[in-house]
């Protein structure tokens, strides 16, 4: 097959994508009057946010209508709290949050304490004699500083290796004895600092990549048996709409068998595909995607007895609060949370009621 010169390529793939678009009207996901979730969910419905969206009226306003959680999504880790070289720590914009979360009768959830992608500069300069100690210092600083404000956190995020064989290496996993060391280790100074919170093992693409959900659960696993204090199961769920059907209740149902609370923790189901050729899926097929896949998920989380429903938070309020609305990934179309860009609700509010109404 003859290739095409790049700049034809071009043309056709904007050609393509721009017949896409143009024949993308659809009527609305959502019809009627909109029920506030945080009132028909049996279990806490959340969202994370940055500390400057609560100077964004409508936000707050939403908020204040449909969620009754909120996680912090970036000023709560390494990366805000410690960016000084001398091992001090800034705590303001986590403070709003939290004194939000209070005034407002929210739940706090804490994300994150240590993650394989936040290696601060600080650590990179301590000495093997001091860096155990620095190490449980910070996390029993930062969780204690909200001890009986937390209902839980992440304690360690994303320890399993990225194609699911294995666990990531990482500094801590380097300076700390190894990969299973540093997280037992975190875990152990995250209950010394605040006994009642619920203490999690985050992780994403565990119902996309089975073969990352059986490691995941074979972590979990290992953890309890090596007398962790693991209280719960944190499933970030940045859903792929094109996994099959039934993937995501399969991993819900094997998670369940801990008998632990479950955090579906961040979900989002963008409708983008990266990649090189053109995306020529239609508007309607991404819709009924994120429908269907969000169906599932609740339905499958409202199978789980009362106690394991930790809650479900998804990783913005509306479409335009999201990470993957940002640069540079950011290509103003994406819709992927629970309400759009003027706060209405999308396919996956749909789906989420109809989950919850158990109408699978
Ligand atoms: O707001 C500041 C801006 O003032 C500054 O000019 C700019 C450049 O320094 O940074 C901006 O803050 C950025 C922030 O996102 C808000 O956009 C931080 O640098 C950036 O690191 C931060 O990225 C966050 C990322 O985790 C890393 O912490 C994303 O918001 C957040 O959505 C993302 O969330 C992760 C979860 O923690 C773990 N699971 C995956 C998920 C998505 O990557």
């Amino acid at each position: 097959m003859t290739r095409a010169d790049p700049s034809r390529r071009l043309v056709l793939a904007s050609g393509l994508a721009l017949a896409a678009c143009r024949s993308e009207a659809q009527p609305a996901p959502w019809t009627g009057p909109v029920p506030a979730l945080k009132d028909i969910a049996p279990f806490p419905v959340g969202a994370c946010v940055p500390s400057a969206y609560l100077d964004d009226p409508s936000w707050v306003e939403l908020a204040r209508r449909q969620l009754d959680q909120i996680t912090p999504e970036w000023e709560l880790k390494m990366e805000y709290v410690l960016q000084s070289n001398r091992g001090d720590y800034r705590f303001d914009a986590p403070d709003r949050i939290a004194d939000f979360a209070r005034d407002n009768g929210l739940r706090l959830h804490g994300h994150a304490l240590i993650w394989y992608a936040q290696e601060a500069p600080y650590f990179m300069t301590l000495d093997p004699k001091r860096f155990a100690g620095e190490y449980d210092r910070y996390i029993r600083e930062v969780a204690g500083r909200y001890a009986g404000r937390m209902v839980g956190w992440d304690v360690v995020n994303e320890a399993v290796a990225e194609d699911g064989n294995g666990l990531r290496d990482c500094l801590w996993s380097e300076r700390l004895g190894g990969q299973e060391a540093y997280i037992v280790r975190a875990f152990e100074q995250a209950k010394a600092a605040d006994p009642n919170a619920v203490l999690f093992l985050n992780d994403y693409n565990l119902e996309n990549n089975p073969t990352k959900g059986t490691t995941y659960l074979r972590l979990v696993e290992r953890l309890l048996t090596l007398g962790a204090p693991l209280g719960g199961l944190g499933v970030q769920s940045h859903l792929d709409i094109e996994i099959p059907d039934g993937q995501i209740r399969n991993f819900i149902r094997e998670a369940a068998r801990f008998g632990l609370p479950i955090h579906i923790s961040e979900l989002d189901a963008s409708q983008r595909r990266d990649g090189r050729l053109p995306d020529t899926r239609s508007l309607k097929h991404k819709r009924a995607r994120q429908h269907a896949l969000t169906r599932e998920l609740v339905t499958a989380y409202m199978e789980l007895p009362a106690a394991q429903q930790y809650g479900i938070t998804t990783w913005a309020l509306r479409d335009r609060d999201s990470w993957l609305r940002r640069p540079p990934r950011d290509d103003g179309r994406d819709s992927l949370v629970l309400f759009d860009d003027w706060g209405q609700p999308t396919a996956m509010f749909a789906g989420f009621v109809e989950g919850l109404n158990g109408a699978a």
